[in-house]
């Protein structure tokens, strides 16, 4: 696995591969690898010839410094991770590479970007969308691999690569989980020992929405939004941020599920946020 933390040097590992006719997958990430990143990797393994993966702690998707620099870094672990999953290139860049012209230009994708993760991180999809564009521009990826448990940012990514014609094929994988449901996350490791169960909350939330819609017909998503909530609310000290049902292709609020919908949720525990989102199909 060839380890490059240059631009100039990854542009040449991607050259040489594209030249011997090989299609290009890249996996974007911030590191701190678990389950969920490495079934990107096979995914992308899966069907280009040459797979990239980015390591990047991108400062510009932080709200406060705070999370910045404590969001959990490991390199020698993600690299070792790699390694065994046959990645062929890892760019993993310091700052001063990515933001060398102390960046003057953002990609802004609008509304989509102010609502739900959006409205609690203000800026966060500005940065998310400036350095996945940037990570294109390094890597000219034939396709890009995100996982389907930032439902929003996949979305939004999406939407970033439509509307400005970039020439990548985005795809969404599945939210990998734990064997008690919990989504796997990077940030998971800041749960506390005796949290697990007001963790999972929000998953069983989610979890009970899809029941009564396909078990008891329930499409009102009024009711669904209630019953949904109790589960979270019963435990005083979680914070429920967020629990809305959306249209899965544009985000917007519904009132009755018809067709593919999605139900997501954002809750905060001590020390932790946690996300998670079910698509529903009715
Ligand atoms: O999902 C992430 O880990 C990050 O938002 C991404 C896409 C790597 C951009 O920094």
């Amino acid at each position: 696995m060839k380890i490059v933390s240059t631009i100039s040097e990854a542009r040449e590992a991607v050259k040489s591969a594209r030249s011997a006719g090989k299609t290009i997958g890249l996996v974007p990430t911030m590191g701190s690898l678990h389950e969920g990143h490495l079934s990107l990797v096979r995914a992308s393994k899966s069907a280009c010839g040459f797979t990239a993966a980015s390591i990047f702690v991108n400062p510009t998707q932080f709200n406060s410094s705070e999370d910045y620099n404590t969001y959990p870094r490991d390199a020698g672990r993600d690299l070792e991770l790699l390694d065994k999953e046959g990645v062929d290139m890892v760019f993993a860049p310091p700052f001063e590479e990515m933001y060398r012209e102390k960046t003057s230009a953002y990609i802004d994708i609008g509304k989509l970007s102010e609502i739900f993760e959006g409205k609690l991180r203000p800026g966060h999809f500005r940065g998310v969308c400036t350095v996945v564009c940037k990570l294109f521009n390094i890597i000219t990826p034939d396709r890009a691999y995100f996982g389907w448990k930032d439902a929003q940012q996949l979305i939004i990514i999406k939407k970033m690569v439509k509307a400005l014609n970039m020439p990548v094929e985005v795809i969404g994988c599945p939210t990998v989980r734990e064997s008690d449901g919990l989504a796997a996350s990077s940030r998971n490791i800041f749960i506390a020992a005796g949290e697990r169960e007001r963790a999972l909350c929000l998953y069983k939330s989610l979890k009970k929405i899809e029941e009564l819609l396909l078990k008891q017909n329930i499409r009102d998503t009024a009711i669904l939004l209630e019953e949904g909530r109790k589960i979270i609310t019963k435990y005083p000290d979680v914070e429920l941020q967020y629990l809305e049902i959306t249209d899965a292709e544009n985000l917007e609020c519904i009132e009755e599920v018809k067709g593919r919908a999605l139900v997501l949720g954002a809750i905060k525990l001590s020390r932790v946020r946690l996300i998670d989102n079910l698509t529903l199909s009715f």
